[in-house]
This record gives structure tokens, C-alpha cells and sequence, in this order.
């Protein structure tokens, strides 16, 4: 029987294993400038507010992956800049190379897209994989997300997709 993928909170204990997979070759290569990006898990995974929601994929008892949803217009380091307050932005890796391109990361952003769209309010979600990354486009492509444009955050080139919530819902029939 095929096992269960589902988010759960993520937690300070997680802190080592998303060091572990930051390292690894795929991951750094999606994540653009380090300066930029790192993260400080310790700090990042001990602060508890409603603009955020990380959450770890687990594929069984397996830890495989990581999304991180924040709120667009509240978040504190204002990464995505003046933007309406129905925005929600996605963050998504597996860290666990034998587990991609198998459906996990589908599932998972179904899930996540859910999971912010739940939330009274949110009418978009966005994205913003590195304009390098084209193994991501396709797949946000393939989730219906639709490409709005070039943008660089800090030294990254990236191409920004979002997904409305009408999209979202017509797409899964549970509108
Ligand atoms: C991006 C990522 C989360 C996708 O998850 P995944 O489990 O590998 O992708 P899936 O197997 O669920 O693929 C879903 C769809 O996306 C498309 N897709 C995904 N990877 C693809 C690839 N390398 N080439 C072509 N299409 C791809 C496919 O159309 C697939 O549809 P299908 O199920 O009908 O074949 C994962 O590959 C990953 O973590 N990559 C490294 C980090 C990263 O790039 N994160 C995104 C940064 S913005």
C-alpha cells in the first residue's frame, strides 16, 4: 500500500534535518544566493506567528520535505514588497533526493495550496523559483499556476507564478 504524505507543523527539533538538506546539491541549487537566503532554523523554527505556517511533509513516519507558507504583506522581512493583503507565497523542497519526481511534491503543494486557501481571505498564492530552475516551472505549470513575469529579489533572478483561489478550486472541482 502506497504510504500517506502529510504536512505537519513544523517544529524546533526540525532545525538539524532541514541544516541537513539546505546543504545538499539539489536544494542549494534551487535556493539561490546563499548570503540572501540562509536561514537561521533555529531562530526561524522557535518564532510563532500567524503570518507563517512551515510545515514538514512527512511520507509515512519519513521526514522528506519542507513548505514554508507565509502571508505576503505581513511577513516581517517584507521579501515580496507592497502587495494586497489576500496574498499568500509558498515556499516548497524535498530534501531527500530519492524522493523526487515521484508525486510527493504535487501532493504536497496540493495540500499547501489548500491549506492557505482555507484561510479566510487569501485569494492568491505565489511563487518564485530561480528563472535557472526550469525543472520547477513545469512542474508549477503543471499545478495550474500561471507565470506573471520576471522579478529579482536581491541578487536572484526569479520567475514569479501565482494561483488565484478560483483557479485553485475550479481546477479541484470543489469549488
Ligand atoms: C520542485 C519539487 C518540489 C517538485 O516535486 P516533485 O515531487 O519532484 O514533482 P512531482 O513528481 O510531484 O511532479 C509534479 C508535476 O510537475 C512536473 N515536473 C516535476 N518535475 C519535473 C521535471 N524535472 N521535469 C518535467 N516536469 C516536471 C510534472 O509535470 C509532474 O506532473 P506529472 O505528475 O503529471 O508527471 C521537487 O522537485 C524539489 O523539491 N526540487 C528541488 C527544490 C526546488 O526546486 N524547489 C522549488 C523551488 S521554487
Amino acid at each position: 500500500m502506497a504510504e500517506i504524505l502529510h504536512l505537519r507543523p513544523a517544529l524546533p527539533s526540525d532545525a538539524d534535518t532541514l541544516r541537513r538538506w539546505d546543504a545538499r546539491d539539489h536544494v542549494a541549487d534551487a535556493s539561490g544566493d546563499p548570503d540572501f537566503n540562509a536561514t537561521d532554523w533555529d531562530a526561524e523554527l522557535a518564532r510563532t506567528a500567524d503570518w507563517q505556517d512551515h510545515r514538514i511533509a512527512m511520507l509515512g513516519a519519513r521526514q522528506i520535505g519542507m513548505v514554508q507558507m507565509i502571508d505576503a504583506a505581513r511577513e516581517e522581512s517584507h521579501y515580496w514588497g507592497d502587495v494586497a493583503d489576500s496574498v499568500w507565497a509558498i515556499d516548497i523542497w524535498i530534501g531527500e533526493p530519492d524522493c523526487i519526481g515521484q508525486g510527493h511534491g504535487r501532493e504536497m503543494m496540493r495540500q499547501a495550496l489548500d491549506l492557505c486557501f482555507a484561510r479566510p481571505g487569501v485569494g492568491e498564492v505565489r511563487v518564485d523559483p530561480l528563472a535557472s530552475n526550469t525543472s520547477a516551472h513545469r512542474f508549477y505549470d503543471a499545478m495550474g499556476f500561471t507565470f506573471t513575469g520576471p522579478r529579482q529579489f536581491g541578487p536572484d533572478h526569479c520567475h514569479v507564478y501565482a494561483i488565484t483561489r478560483y483557479a485553485w478550486r475550479k481546477g479541484n472541482d470543489n469549488a
